[in-house]
């Protein structure tokens, strides 16, 4: 039953045309929409996470994350200008492989977008706490974190979530402007990190390079594990593909905003990864028998109470001009995180949006939630809901374990599309494809076994959540949306 039902990819094309979004974004504006999504927390705040898994080696796992990204780019690139409707891998596999794996995708994609979201509220206010604290304004400790962090409600992350949300309500264009805003901000602070923390780099700070190994599947540690988690640094490029049906000319315009922005991304990460632990190192925090502890652990906040060590840190960029003796440049790239980080808050919701606009346009969640706002033109009744669930999540839930979960909705997403690329190449070989990979049959395979990589080198806790999460969306599935799809009944909207 997972295989059946697949929709013809013209008539995926004209079910869009019916009910559409406007198209208004061009190339520079998709490129900054990618760059937007893409820089944040990740680098911001996982550098510490990814430092604490793997050491100095955490600049092989930002390679090995980049390219495995590079790779499911490419994929989603040939998918994206094929068929350039918005819902991303989920309306791609509904095109391929049938309805139940596409549900069983745009579920996964809920991990993606929406926790992701709250991932990044949640590093924003680490950064944002510590500026308070700078300023003598602290909130009470209760209201700085959600309760796996020692706190009880993290308002700062929650308050965000809930802005921006309305933001995105009020219209796509407004909001890709302040969104251009934010990403020079950010990039600005990059570059002012890379600027000051590259004359400071030593040798001795690369010593022991591979302190924790390569990790073994499963255990979330060593250079794998760290890959698997710094994974989200790049996670966001592929919202540029939700994005594909209020963008103009798509067919040129996706591969360019896709691919254009996780390659300015992953040069930045790469010098940014090189200066912070060139400047001042980044060797785990060991137990007793010399194991690193695992990031969000209260066994390593425990190792962790009065150390300056990089994996110690909430704000880790920040903290590492603070140590060089910059305390001014520190703070200011701290300001240039929290008030850029919203930017991917934004863009994450943007795309969780997106994905259940065209699920429930497809009639496999109730046709309700894609009603278009008459003055704004945005789907503002999903859009109300997906921020009222994120702005939970973000108050209550730790960053890293969010950044994993999200990472595994993901990989899955990222593995189908691969599949997908090649399952249409032998189905649809005429089909007109705007953007070809090339080497599509060695490329595509790699990215399945990388995105395979990664995905096995999450956590046993991880990889739970995700199929606990997949079971019960197969559950909803056959409650409501096999019964209500309309490709299932022949009812597509007229
Ligand atoms: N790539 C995005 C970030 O790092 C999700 O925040």
């Amino acid at each position: 039953m997972l295989f059946d039902r697949v929709k013809p990819l013209d008539q995926i094309m004209a079910t869009a045309e019916k009910k559409s979004l406007k198209r208004q974004l061009g190339p520079v504006q998709l490129t900054l929409l990618g760059v937007g999504a893409i820089i944040g927390t990740g680098i911001f705040v996982l550098t510490a996470e990814a430092g604490q898994k793997a050491g100095p080696a955490m600049m092989i796992a930002f390679v090995i994350a980049a390219l495995v990204c590079a790779l499911a780019a490419l994929a989603y690139a040939e998918l994206a200008s094929m068929i350039p409707v918005s819902g991303s891998a989920y309306t791609y596999s509904y095109g391929v492989f049938g309805e139940g794996l596409a549900w069983t995708v745009g579920w996964a994609l809920v991990l993606e977008y929406a926790v992701a979201a709250g991932a990044v509220a949640v590093g924003w206010s680490g950064y944002m706490n510590g500026l308070l604290i700078s300023a003598g304004i602290p909130l009470p400790e209760v209201f700085r974190t959600g309760p796996y962090d020692g706190g009880l409600f993290n308002i700062l992350a929650f308050c965000i979530t809930l802005l921006i949300t309305g933001l995105l309500i009020l219209g796509t264009s407004k909001s890709a402007k302040v969104n251009a805003v934010l990403v020079s901000i950010k990039v600005a602070a990059l570059i002012a990190f890379i600027w000051f923390a590259l004359p400071a780099v030593q040798d001795e700070n690369f010593k022991p390079f591979f302190p924790t190994g390569w990790g073994s599947p499963m255990g979330g540690i060593g250079v794998l594990g760290a890959a698997a988690s710094i994974f989200f640094a790049y996670v966001g490029f592929d919202a540029v593909s939700t994005a594909a049906e209020e963008t103009e000319n798509p067919n040129r315009n996706i591969p360019i905003g896709l691919i254009g922005s996780l390659l300015i991304c992953t040069v930045f990460y790469l010098l940014v990864g090189y200066g912070a632990v060139g400047a001042m190192g980044s060797q785990p925090m060991l137990d007793a028998n010399g194991i690193a502890f695992h990031p969000g652990s209260p066994e390593l906040a425990a190792a962790c109470k009065g150390s300056e060590a990089l994996v110690c840190s909430k704000e880790p960029l920040a903290h590492v001009l603070r140590v060089l003796g910059m305390p001014g440049i520190g703070n200011m790239i701290g300001l240039a995180a929290a008030l850029a980080l919203p930017s991917v808050v934004l863009m994450m919701i943007y795309g969780q949006t997106r994905i259940f606009f065209v699920m429930s346009r497809d009639g496999l969640l109730p046709e309700a939630l894609s009603k278009i706002h008459e003055k704004y033109q945005t789907p503002h009744i999903i859009t109300m809901i997906t921020g009222a669930g994120v702005s939970l999540f973000a108050a209550l839930f730790p960053v890293g374990i969010l950044a994993d979960i999200s990472n595994s909705g993901t990989l899955f997403a990222f593995f189908m599309v691969a599949i997908g690329v090649m399952v249409l190449r032998i189905k649809q070989p005429e089909r007109h494809r705007p953007f070809r990979v090339k080497f599509v049959w060695l490329v595509c395979p790699l990215a399945v076994l990388g995105t395979l990589l990664l995905f096995l080198n999450l956590s046993v806790y991880t990889l739970s959540l995700f199929f606990g999460w997949a079971i019960l969306g197969l559950v909803v599935y056959y409650l409501y949306g096999r019964k209500n799809s309309h490709l299932g009944n022949g009812t597509e909207p007229a």
